[in-house]
């Protein structure tokens, strides 16, 4: 694929076929991601690659303990409720999965199955927990390095046919998934990435979100 294909072509991707990935693809997908810049090359990801059994066992404490109400337990800040243009963009690309989906705005039942599907990993055949070293944690850095090899990753496995969404619902319980997934205890859990082949009968699949444009986001500074 050429490069503006995978960039233009990439989608979250939210319904997955039951086939599974091979190792070797991973392992492929994880060498290309891993070619992102971090600051002074530190690096400080990891990724904890679950599929089977133990990610069954994370999909049913998530769905536990959300069901129950647990409150949330992310390991890192998460700021304030979005407002203004942001919660307005929030809600704009759920309108559009909830439409592609047929999910009406009162159907409490199917809104809750659709959130419940984002502690299931959307039924993907494999999750990434991207995870940092702990003695990092101080600097907003690691973050930014965090985002930059995420990114890499998701378009790194579209190139080879496979979807992915990056996710914080999947992390939203994050004792389960250090329980589970076996994290130890010196790396702070980051987000989870949900992987596998696109089901392409899915609707929500085929949602394009919106961008704003480049003039909105970007100043030209001594161009004239
Ligand atoms: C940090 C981060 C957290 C996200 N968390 C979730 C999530 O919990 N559930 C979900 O369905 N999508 C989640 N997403 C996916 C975004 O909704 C999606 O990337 C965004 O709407 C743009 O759509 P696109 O990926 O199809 O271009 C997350 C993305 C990022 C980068």
């Amino acid at each position: 694929m050429q490069f503006d294909d995978v960039i233009m072509g990439r989608k979250s991707t939210r319904g997955y076929l039951d086939k599974p990935v091979p190792r070797e693809l991973i392992e492929e997908v994880l060498k290309l991601a891993m070619r992102a810049p971090s600051s002074m090359n530190t690096q400080p990801w990891h990724f904890h690659v679950i599929t089977g059994e133990p990610l069954d066992r994370i999909r049913a404490g998530n769905t536990e303990r959300n069901l129950a109400g647990v409150p949330h337990s992310r390991e890192f800040r998460t700021g304030r409720p979005f407002e203004g243009v942001h919660r307005e963009r929030q809600v704009g690309v759920a309108k559009q999965l909830f439409a592609a989906q047929g999910i009406a705005r009162d159907d409490k039942d199917a809104r809750l199955d659709w959130v419940m599907r984002g502690f299931r990993q959307f039924d993907a055949p494999v999750c990434v927990i991207i995870t940092y070293d702990k003695e990092l944690a101080d600097s907003d850095d690691t973050a930014f390095d965090c985002g930059a090899v995420t990114t890499m990753l998701v378009n790194a496995a579209w190139s080879r046919g496979l979807g992915c969404v990056i996710n914080s619902q999947g992390i939203m319980q994050s004792p389960v998934v250090r329980e589970h997934a076996g994290i130890p205890d010196d790396q702070v859990i980051m987000k989870a990435v949900a992987l596998g082949w696109p089901d392409d009968t899915f609707p929500a699949n085929a949602v394009v979100s919106e961008r704003k444009d480049v003039g909105e986001a970007a100043r030209f500074v001594g161009f004239d």
